[in-house]
Formats: structure tokens, sequence, C-alpha cells
């Protein structure tokens, strides 16, 4: 087969796989369908740390994650996705064929085997440092992880055994814009930001996990919290090269200890890269034309006072959701649509495979 159509493939296969199973193979099905992606290393667990973009249950209910039309399309009611339905880190325990791990926050109500898919501690508007929004910071996060690991919930063959996926600081940079938004400091702010998110790998790394995939940021100035300006016509450039030196700082830091332990341990996940292909529909979504206006979200408040699952006093809607979910890239005003993270996953798929061996 010509390989520059395997990720197609895949997907393909995965795609008719999933019209049999339905949604068991990432809610319920006990078997790993997908080992065969994972050519080399084949992690059985995977712990997530991040923030919404990664999140599948655990922020607070009063978040707008836990309301009505938030999970429409899967799995029918809102669960705490920051999205219509599956989000990255489900398309990402898909790809190495283990079911989307549990949110930390059901650790104690699920059935022990459960845990066995590792856990996800990603909580919807957290950051590396404090943000605008409640819930652990990433090295919380992680404490919360180092814990379970002193309590003997994981073992050093789980360890082994697992992976990891990194996935925040945009809130991190939109807290800095609403504190401070001082124009000179962003250099200053962004090194702060890549040196304690390097910090955190390293010691992600340290307690055991042996392959880490960190996701560079999403271009920030695409998202349609920004381009609502344009009408939802043009990214906002000037905000994305402030990402670019982001993601050029984590990019030196991950080859930094890559060269250190002799091993690529640690891979980066391009978002930027795949969110701008699928927006321009370079290598987006196979077999279908492009997203309507990728730009344009499909859940919005019907005036600026008003957002995606907003109600007035007496109950009534005050968004509107569009009518062809699948043909939106973006959800609400920062979240994808599942339709759009399936998308940037098969953008991201030929990466996946290279670099997850
Ligand atoms: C993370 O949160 C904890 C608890 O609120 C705080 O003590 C710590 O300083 C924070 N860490 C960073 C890097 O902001
Ligand atoms: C860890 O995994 C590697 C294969 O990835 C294996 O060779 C090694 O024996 C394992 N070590 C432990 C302590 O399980
Ligand atoms: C805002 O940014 C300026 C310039 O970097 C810095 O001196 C100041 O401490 C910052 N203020 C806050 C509240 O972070
Ligand atoms: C782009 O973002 C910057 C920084 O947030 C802002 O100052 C500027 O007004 C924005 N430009 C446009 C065209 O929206
Ligand atoms: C990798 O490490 C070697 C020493 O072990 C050093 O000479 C080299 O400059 C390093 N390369 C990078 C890209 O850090």
């Amino acid at each position: 087969m010509d390989t520059s159509h395997k990720p197609f493939f895949y997907f393909l296969c995965f795609f008719v796989l999933s019209l049999f199973l339905g949604n068991r193979v990432v809610h319920g099905s006990t078997h790993h369908h997908h080992h065969h992606h994972v050519v080399g290393f084949r992690p059985t667990k995977l712990f997530v740390f991040g923030d919404s973009y990664a999140d599948t249950g655990n922020t607070m209910k009063s978040f707008s994650s836990w309301k009505v039309p938030y999970g429409i399309t899967f799995p029918g009611k809102p669960v705490g996705r920051f999205s219509d339905g599956r989000v990255w880190t489900d398309f990402l325990a898909r790809f190495i064929g283990v079911k989307s791990p549990i949110p930390y926050r059901w650790r104690k109500v699920v059935e022990e085997k459960r845990l066995r898919n590792g856990m996800n501690f990603a909580y919807g508007g957290t950051g590396v440092f404090e943000t605008l929004y409640p819930g652990p910071n990433m090295t919380t996060q992680i404490d919360f992880f180092q814990q379970l690991i002193k309590d003997s919930v994981y073992t050093t063959t789980d360890l082994n055994d697992s992976m990891a996926l990194v996935s925040l600081s945009g809130n991190d940079y939109s807290t800095y814009t609403a504190r401070n938004g001082s124009a000179q400091g962003w250099t200053s702010f962004i090194t702060q930001v890549v040196n304690q998110l390097a910090l955190n790998l390293k010691r992600i790394h340290g307690l055991g996990v042996k392959k880490l995939a960190v996701a560079a940021l999403q271009p920030l100035g695409c998202l349609p919290s920004s381009t609502v300006l344009s009408s939802y016509q043009k990214c906002n450039e000037t905000q994305n090269q402030l990402v670019s030196l982001h993601n050029l700082l984590l990019q030196q830091a991950v080859a930094k200890f890559n060269n250190e332990t002799k091993d690529s341990t640690f891979v980066i996940l391009d978002l930027y890269d795949a969110f701008i292909n699928v927006i321009n529909n370079k290598g987006g979504k196979p077999g279908s034309s492009k997203f309507e206006n990728p730009l344009k979200p499909c859940c919005v408040g019907e005036s600026s006072k008003y957002s995606c699952g907003s109600l007035d006093e007496s109950g009534a809607k005050k968004y509107t959701v569009c009518d062809d979910r699948e043909s939106a890239f973006f959800w609400d005003t920062v979240h994808p649509t599942q339709a759009g993270w399936r998308a940037v996953y098969v953008a991201l798929h030929a990466t996946l495979q290279q670099t997850l061996v």
C-alpha cells in the first residue's frame, strides 16, 4: 500500500469498525482493536494533564461543559466535555488502543478495572500557573498523580507501559491578557510559562512515564473568541506570532531533553499546524468537502451577554446551534466540535505513527 494513504486507510478502518461497534470502541469495549497502530512501544495506559481541550469530565458542574447542548453528539448529554462530543483525549486514546481514561474525579466511584486505562487529570480553565478560573494548575494535577503512585494505585510496571498527554497554556495567556496585557511583558511571560511547563514535563518523566506527547499550543488568534472581531474571517496574526514563540521555546526544551535522555521520550504533537491545515483544508477532513466556514462556531450566544448553553432568568435558551455540526470546525468560541477534533486527529495521524514507536 502506498504509505501516504495509510492514515486515511486506518481512519477508514476505524470508521467502518465504529459503525459496527458504535461507541464501544472508545467507551465500552475491553478489546484493544488499535494496537496495530503503534509498532514499537505499546502503552496500555494514558495519563492526561491539561485544560478543557483534554478534560473529559473533571471540572465543576457550574462550567458550561455540564450544560445542554454540550455532549449533544456524544454521548447525547452533557458529561463535562467542552464540545458537542469527543475531544482530543478520546481520539488519542483511540489511537493507542485504550479506552479513554477516566476523569480523576470519578476514580473512587468507578470499578477498579476502569483505572487500568490510566487517568485524566485535565481540568477545563486551568493552566501551568493560576488562571482566572478555579481548578488545579498543572503542578497540582501532577501532585494528584504522584499521590496515586504513592498509594500504589499505579505500580512501576504500570508506569513503564504508560504514556502521557500534556495539553495546555492557552488559559495562562488569556489570564495574562486579562490581568496585565502589557505588550512588552509578553516575551518574558511566555518564557516563564514554557520554563515551568518544561519542569513539569521532566517531573512526569521522573515519576516513570515512558513517553510524553506534548501538544504545541493551538493558534489562539484563530479561535472564534478572537476572529469574532473580523466576523470570523481572519485569524489574529499578532496573537499567532506570540503562540509561535511559545511553540518554538517548547520545541527547543523538548529537543534538549531528548538529547539528554538519548531517546525520543518527548514528542511534540503540533496542534498549531494541525489547526491551520484543517482551517485551510490541507490534509483536513478526508473524503469530504471542507468545513463551511472553519472559523465560525456552531453554538453561539444570541448576544455578547450570552454564550453557548446560556439560559435567561426564565430558563429560555439564549444561544443557537448550527444545523450541521459535522460541517463546523469550532463548537463554541474556543473549542472544536467532535468533527473538528477528528479532522485534527487525522491531520496528526502521520506524526503519531512516525513518532509514537
Ligand atoms: C499551583 O497551585 C498551587 C496551589 O494553589 C500553588 O501553591 C502553586 O504555587 C501553583 N503553582 C504554580 C506553578 O503556579
Ligand atoms: C519496561 O519496558 C521495557 C519495554 O518497553 C522492557 O524491556 C522492560 O523490561 C520494562 N521494565 C520493567 C521494570 O517493567
Ligand atoms: C505586568 O507586566 C509588566 C511588564 O512585564 C510587569 O513589570 C508587571 O509586574 C506585570 N504585572 C502583573 C500584575 O503581573
Ligand atoms: C489582535 O490581538 C491583539 C492582541 O490581543 C490586539 O491588540 C489587536 O487589536 C487584535 N487585532 C485585531 C485585528 O483584532
Ligand atoms: C546534544 O548533546 C551533546 C552532548 O551530549 C551536545 O554536544 C549537543 O550540542 C547537544 N545538542 C543539542 C541540540 O542540544
